[in-house]
């Protein structure tokens, strides 16, 4: 691979916003400076533009197995749709089988990237039973670049895990320098809700909302850092984060020096549960777990975000349709047509979150223009292990680069967006900002609204231990 010149543009990165050209030489960033000559470089015009490190999203599901179906977007679909939207480094989820060891589910989602991948990714792995067997492989796992693991307060039966095993795992990770990552929901209140509400015959989408209530994720959030306190005072990072009462004990925990933290996602920013009384069974393309709140929640997790209690926000991304038969998928969201609790959990957004946060938040100055790398790429790099060679630009970083304009102007729509699924949430929604030309590591793979890249030419990223720095 050779080089690539991109000139005339402005440099944002999380501490800074300059004019700068940016010369990249096979995958790295070889300089950045002004009037940077290089004969024969490919040459990128960033002239009006910003040039921002690409996006890192955190918390994807592709493929993932849920209520008797696939997440519908698997690692080519899903990363072809990132790489549109600016995001050039995922980091999915992989998910133990019961009794079995994680090095089984770590091998079958490197078999679901592998041939596939259209950008770099990391795994997480999703831990469903906390025997001592399994702690002693999540050491082994952490050495291999799998430094994560996410525990879930909610779903009984299916995913949750108890307070002991939350407790084992923590202070596990206090010792091997992996990192918790917590679904916190009180899933046995929940349970009690769901049942009562389906033997009331409430059978509709926006009971899946009403039956999991914000407290329910106020509780669990407080108790997980309560055990990473009795832990040890070891790190926790709670996923998607929606209610005002999960980032009161954020806060909470933080204030006392604690080190708690915290994503949301752009769903809980910008929808809400007025979304689940669409008609129909519309509501049911906002099921996802926890759910939307009320609209009052949002100025909170704005504050949230500009007051560093939130530090990332990354998607969740998955997605299920809602109509058996697109693009030959099976039945997913009408899965619950007639009962809620069946409606597979999850929404599309991977290809729609750096956007979002451009137009609804630095444009409406709810964050600033580098507080916007910081949450969407330099801080997930921090906290995921995979800094400084991903989540910036700077000289011998990889060259994960995105050349965003600032004045395009889009509508958010399932006609043309690249994920693999029949609606997009965010549907007629007007926004500015626009990815128009994205490369990874040195590659240009979006330009010109066409896809350039090659599916498999992601490589898999063996993450580091978590580096905090608030
Ligand atoms: O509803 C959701 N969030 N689905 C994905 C699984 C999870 O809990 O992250
Ligand atoms: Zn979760
Ligand atoms: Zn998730």
């Amino acid at each position: 691979m050779g080089k690539t010149l991109i000139t005339g543009g402005t440099v944002v990165t999380a501490a800074d916003t300059y004019k700068a050209d940016v010369l990249v030489d096979g995958e790295k960033v070889a300089a950045i400076g002004t009037d940077l000559q290089a004969g024969g470089a490919k040459k990128i015009d960033a002239k009006g533009k910003y040039v921002i490190p690409g996006g890192i999203d955190v918390h994807t599901h592709m493929e993932l197995p849920f209520g008797g179906t696939f997440a519908s977007d698997d690692f080519e679909t899903g990363t072809i749709a990132a790489a549109f939207g600016g995001t050039t480094t995922i980091v999915d989820f992989a998910v133990q089988g019961f009794g079995e060891p994680l090095a089984k589910a770590r091998d079958a989602w490197l078999a679901k990237a592998r041939g596939k991948a259209a950008v770099d990714y990391g795994l997480h792995m999703i831990v469903r039973d906390v025997s001592d067997k399994i702690l002693r492989e999540m050491d082994t796992m952490v050495r291999d670049g799998i430094s994560s693991f996410k525990l879930f307060m909610a779903y009984p039966g299916v995913f949750m895990v108890d307070d002991a095993a939350i407790f084992k795992a923590l202070v596990r990770t206090g010792e091997n320098g992996g990192l918790i990552c917590m679904h916190a929901e009180n899933g046995g209140v929940i349970d009690v809700l769901v049942k009562r509400a389906l033997a009331e015959k409430k059978t509709a989408p926006k009971w899946h909302a009403l039956t999991r209530p914000p407290e329910a994720e106020g509780e669990a959030t407080g108790r997980a850092f309560k055990l990473a306190e009795m832990a040890g005072g070891v790190p926790l990072y709670v996923v998607h984060l929606s209610a005002a009462q999960a980032l009161e004990q954020v806060r909470l925990f933080r204030d006392r020096g604690l080190p708690a933290y915290a994503e949301t996602c752009p769903q809980y920013l910008f929808l809400s549960y007025d979304n689940y009384e669409e008609p129909g069974f519309d509501g049911a393309k906002y099921v996802m777990s926890p759910p939307l709140r009320p609209k009052w929640h949002q100025d909170e997790l704005w504050k949230g975000l500009a007051r560093n209690d939130l530090q990332v926000v990354s998607t969740d991304h998955c997605p299920f349709c809602m109509k058996e038969g697109f693009r030959g998928l099976p039945k997913q969201k009408e899965l619950g047509k007639d009962d809620f609790s069946k409606i597979p959990n999850g929404a599309p957004g991977v290809e729609t979150r750096l956007v979002l946060l451009f137009d609804g938040g630095v444009l409406q100055e709810r964050i600033t223009l580098n507080r916007w790398i910081e949450l969407t790429a330099t801080t997930p790099a921090k906290i995921m292990g995979l800094f400084p060679r991903k989540g910036t630009i700077a000289a011998g970083s990889d060259a994960d680069i995105v050349v965003w304009d600032p004045k395009a102007a889009q509508t958010l729509s399932a006609k043309t967006h690249h994920m693999r699924v029949d609606y997009n949430p965010y549907e007629g929604r007007k926004v500015k900002g626009k990815a128009t030309v994205v490369l990874s590591r040195g590659e240009v793979i979006v330009e010109g609204g066409e896809f350039r890249g090659k599916k498999g030419r992601g490589k898999f990223l063996k993450r580091g231990s978590p580096l905090f720095q608030t």
